[in-house]
């Protein structure tokens, strides 16, 4: 049985070509903005799957209403999918008096489920806050599989330290070697990035990453890499969240920007779904 919500509605089509006939729920909205949610199919064991990307707040409670909707409806275990984990970012205080906020949100959602599984999370130490049990979705099979042809000989790059084992994950995939950048943000719109001893002269490129957001991180590491002699550079990424024309800056400057489709966006052109549901061997 599975639940898409509305967070989720532009996988719904790959999902339901997967699984067949999802659970018949209705969702809408009362004219004061409140989300309303009525389960109509029954049983004992659901998957719920909602993202959690704009409007964010609103996915969120929603998740929380369907879980009560589906344990008031007698189902007995719920799972949570989540292609993109809203709040992941704000995963340590920075400032006296700041929350964890990721905390906050995966503690709510343990209150009704008892499995989740999100898709790249941004800090997978944060999956401990979720008090069932909680996996942390790889991309790398499905950012291989897409670059396969596309990159042939190359190397696959993280933009910094934190990126290496996704990035890591991806080459050992394609049978390429892997290197890393070394960044150091200066403010939430930049960044300065340091090349570590590698030799990219005349070869293609796969950076791999989480997110890009301003596309600030991608842009340096791209003109690094132009200055050392890059071949081709390809950017494979897991959540498109661009800011306001950060699509047109990076590809204007990358060979090719793909990202998964947890988050739609023009250039979601690799396909998560199997592997949310654990279907890529
Ligand atoms: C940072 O740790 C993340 O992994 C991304 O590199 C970062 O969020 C990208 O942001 P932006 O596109 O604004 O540089």
């Amino acid at each position: 049985m599975i639940v898409v919500g509305s967070g989720a509605r532009h996988l719904r089509g790959e999902i339901e070509r997967i699984c067949g006939k999802l659970a018949s729920v209705e969702i809408k909205k009362f004219p004061d903005g409140e989300k309303y949610v009525r389960v109509l199919s029954s049983g004992n064991e659901v998957t719920v799957v909602q993202s959690t990307y704009k409007p964010q707040d609103e996915n969120i409670v929603e998740a929380l209403i369907l879980g009560d909707a589906l344990r008031e409806r007698g189902f007995k275990r719920l799972r949570l999918l989540v292609p993109y984990l809203a709040y992941s970012r704000q995963d340590r205080v920075t400032h006296e008096g700041e929350p964890v906020s990721v905390r906050a949100v995966l503690k709510a959602l343990g209150i009704y489920y008892d499995e989740l599984y999100v898709v790249d999370v941004h800090n997978p130490e944060t999956l401990r806050f979720f008090p069932g049990k909680a996996v942390n979705v790889s991309p790398a099979k499905a950012i291989a599989t897409y670059f396969k042809e596309k990159l042939g000989e190359g190397i696959v790059l993280a933009p910094d330290r934190g990126a290496r084992t996704r990035a890591k994950a991806v080459a050992r995939r394609l049978g390429l070697g892997h290197s890393h950048f070394e960044k150091h943000r200066v403010s939430p719109t930049e960044v300065e990035i340091r090349p570590v001893d590698i030799d990219v002269e005349g070869k293609n490129v796969l950076i791999v990453d989480d997110i890009i957001s301003t596309g600030g991180t991608i842009m340096k590491a791209t003109s690094i890499l132009r200055r050392m002699g890059a071949e081709r550079i390809f950017v494979g990424v897991t959540h498109g969240v661009f800011a306001d024309g950060a699509i047109e800056r990076v590809s204007k400057v990358v060979d090719e920007l793909a990202v998964t489709n947890t988050i739609p966006t023009p250039v979601s052109r690799i396909n998560i779904v199997p592997d949310l549901l654990g279907l890529r061997g």
